[in-house]
């Protein structure tokens, strides 16, 4: 089986991108921060704190949690066989999810069912730790990135299309936060792998970033 590893900071534009390579090569897209959402919203939801690990860590064990895609090829995450794909995309599950995953029990659990889906087909896999932790042996590894004033800028127009009002310094605020915590944790900080090709995506469009991800990803796998 084949393995594209994308890692990179909150906004750089990972699971756009990533989801456009896969279907480029006709590789499952995993959106692995999707599955840390689900696990934040499961603690939301049953009044934890995502911060403490005494609160977080028995949610564990009764996590019912599942992954499909849709015909048209999109992720979809259940809790409790309850479609959660929206629900996980709300602003206080972002800082959540950052919160939960910095607890190394939650990683821990959530390893083997990632790197078992990489065993079972060829993936393009985006989150914080695939190319240093997840899959350390990807056969290609990418390190996504853009200034924090273009990420939050990217995140602001992001929201307006959804029609949610948000203002550009508190959403530059919320991408240095998480930044700060996904980068400063103990447990699989976000860090380039050595082996990652770095792409920086500032002064790129859409188009002009996949095409640079192409040509990384050209020879080294097939589609
Ligand atoms: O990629 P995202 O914004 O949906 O991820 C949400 C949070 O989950 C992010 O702040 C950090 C965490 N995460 C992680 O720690 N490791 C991953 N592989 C993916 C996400």
């Amino acid at each position: 089986m084949k393995s594209i590893a994308i890692d990179g900071p909150a906004g750089a534009g990972k699971s756009t991108l990533a989801r456009r390579l896969a279907g480029r090569l006709g590789y499952l897209y995993v959106d692995t921060g999707a599955i840390y959402r689900t696990v934040a919203l499961c603690a939301i939801e049953a009044g934890a704190d995502p911060a403490d690990p005494a609160q977080v860590i028995p949610l564990l064990e009764g996590l019912d949690l599942q992954m499909s895609y849709g015909s048209d090829g999109v992720q979809h995450m259940y809790l409790s066989g309850r479609d959660v794909s929206e629900d996980i995309r709300v602003h206080a599950v972002s800082q959540c999810a950052s919160l939960a995953a910095a607890i190394p029990e939650v990683r821990a659990f959530l390893l083997e069912y990632q790197r078992r889906l990489a065993e079972e087909q060829n993936v393009v896999m985006d989150g914080r730790d695939i190319g240093t932790v997840v899959l350390p042996k990807a056969d290609v590894k990418i390190f996504l990135t853009a200034s924090a004033r273009e990420r939050a800028r990217r995140r602001l127009r992001e929201l307006e299309q959804r029609g949610q009002a948000a203002d550009f310094e508190t959403v530059l605020r919320d991408i240095e936060q998480r930044d700060h915590l996904d980068r400063t944790r103990a447990a699989a900080p976000l860090r380039q792998a050595e082996d990652a090709v770095l792409l920086d995506t500032s002064e790129l469009d859409l188009e002009g970033s996949l095409n640079a991800l192409l040509e990384i990803v050209k020879g080294k796998v097939s589609s």
